[in-house]
């Protein structure tokens, strides 16, 4: 069993670092593309057998130390009562924007509501056979509710800001019932056979440090209280966390995710002995292999040696990425790592 990984979670020394890419299943490989041929992105998320298939892809051809389970953050969101459609971004055709409409929202049984998730976990574990540890994720409450009041992807966040300052209690009535659906979620993966878990809050950063605080920091905290994480480590990433990483580190959780915008020594010094993970810029993979592999030996000369960092990118792998430099990079922390 190859545990580098989960060691370096728990800030353990590993024999070489740890590398996943985030997103690493997906438009980059032909691999993907072609299982992809013959369903859409929701039926493939909803097809265990597909879905575990497409997981296993980047573990095959690009050696990584640990799979991602298959799926999307807004997911669990559609059997809350919200109709979902993917083009290729994700789109709610009915936006939440009034406490009616948080009022609306339930909260599901997560064995009837998302089935096929639970059941590609089980899957992948019997697959995996302890080859590498499996990873499940989900949302941070914030993000959800961004793309639930916004609708869709947005450049400004005006809907969500609006309600988050002008209608305080719509917006905590709808992180609340989010925290309270995400605990549910998260618990039932881990309950599965998750064997860590990420929290992906990828617009926790268009807040300034004072606001993440305020309106962001409380539910993401109970919400990582609320899980079963005796034995599972849960990483949390919040892109553009640069600014205000001690607030992050108040959320309680055992892996600090970071994007490229942070120099990994001097988030180190800020997060004292907290474990973390990243944190290449994704467009690195478009260079030729001296440039990767001189940015993966200035990452791991930033993080000096110390036990408890696990290689990544400092956000998802870019659909047009050449497949064949995401395999060199992996190999360039492999082998420049080596202990
Ligand atoms: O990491 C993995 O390999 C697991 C799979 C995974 C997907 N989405 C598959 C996906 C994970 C972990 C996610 C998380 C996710 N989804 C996030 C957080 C991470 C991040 O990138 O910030 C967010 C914000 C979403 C919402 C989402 N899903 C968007 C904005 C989009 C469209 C943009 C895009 O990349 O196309 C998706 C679609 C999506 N999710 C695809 C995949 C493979 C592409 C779907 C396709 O095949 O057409």
């Amino acid at each position: 069993m190859n545990t580098r990984f989960l060691d370096a979670c728990k800030g353990l020394p590993v024999d070489r670092t740890p590398v996943w890419l985030m997103r690493q299943a997906g438009r980059y490989l032909p691999e993907y593309m072609e299982v992809r041929k013959s369903c859409t992105f929701l039926e493939l998320c909803k097809t265990p057998e597909l879905a575990a298939k497409v997981t296993l892809q980047p573990v095959d051809i690009l050696d990584v130390d640990a799979a991602i389970l298959f799926s999307d953050i807004l997911i669990p969101v559609e059997p809350m009562g919200m109709k979902l459609d993917f083009v290729p971004g994700p789109v709610f055709a009915e936006p939440v924007r009034s406490m009616a409409d948080v009022e609306r929202l339930c909260i599901p049984r997560m064995e009837t509501a998302v089935p096929f998730v639970l059941e590609t976990i089980a899957i992948l574990r019997r697959q995996l056979a302890g080859r590498v540890p499996l990873i499940g994720f989900g949302g941070a409450p914030f993000t959800l509710a961004c793309y639930m009041v916004e609708g869709k992807g947005s450049k400004d966040f005006m809907a969500i800001k609006k309600m988050m300052y002008a209608e305080p209690e719509t917006y905590s009535a709808l992180m609340v019932k989010l925290t309270s659906m995400l605990a549910e979620y998260l618990n039932a993966q881990i309950h599965a056979g998750a064997q860590a878990i990420q929290i992906f809050d990828t617009w926790g950063g268009i807040l300034s440090p004072a606001d993440y605080e305020k309106y962001v920091l409380p539910y993401t905290s109970r919400l990582i209280r609320c899980l079963d994480a005796r034995d599972t480590p849960v990483i949390h990433f919040v892109k553009g966390a640069g600014t205000m990483l001690e607030t992050v580190k108040k959320a309680g959780a055992h892996v600090v995710g970071l994007d490229w915008h942070v120099n990994l020594a001097s988030a180190r010094e800020i997060l004292g002995s907290t474990p973390v993970q990243g944190n290449l810029d994704p467009g690195v993979l478009y260079a030729p292999e001296e440039i990767i592999e001189a940015e993966v030996r200035r990452i791991i000369g930033e993080n000096g040696g110390r036990p408890g960092h696990i290689f990544n990118l400092g956000h998802g792998i870019l659909p047009t990425t050449p497949s064949g430099n995401a395999k060199f990079l992996v190999e360039c922390v492999h082998r420049l790592s080596q202990r």
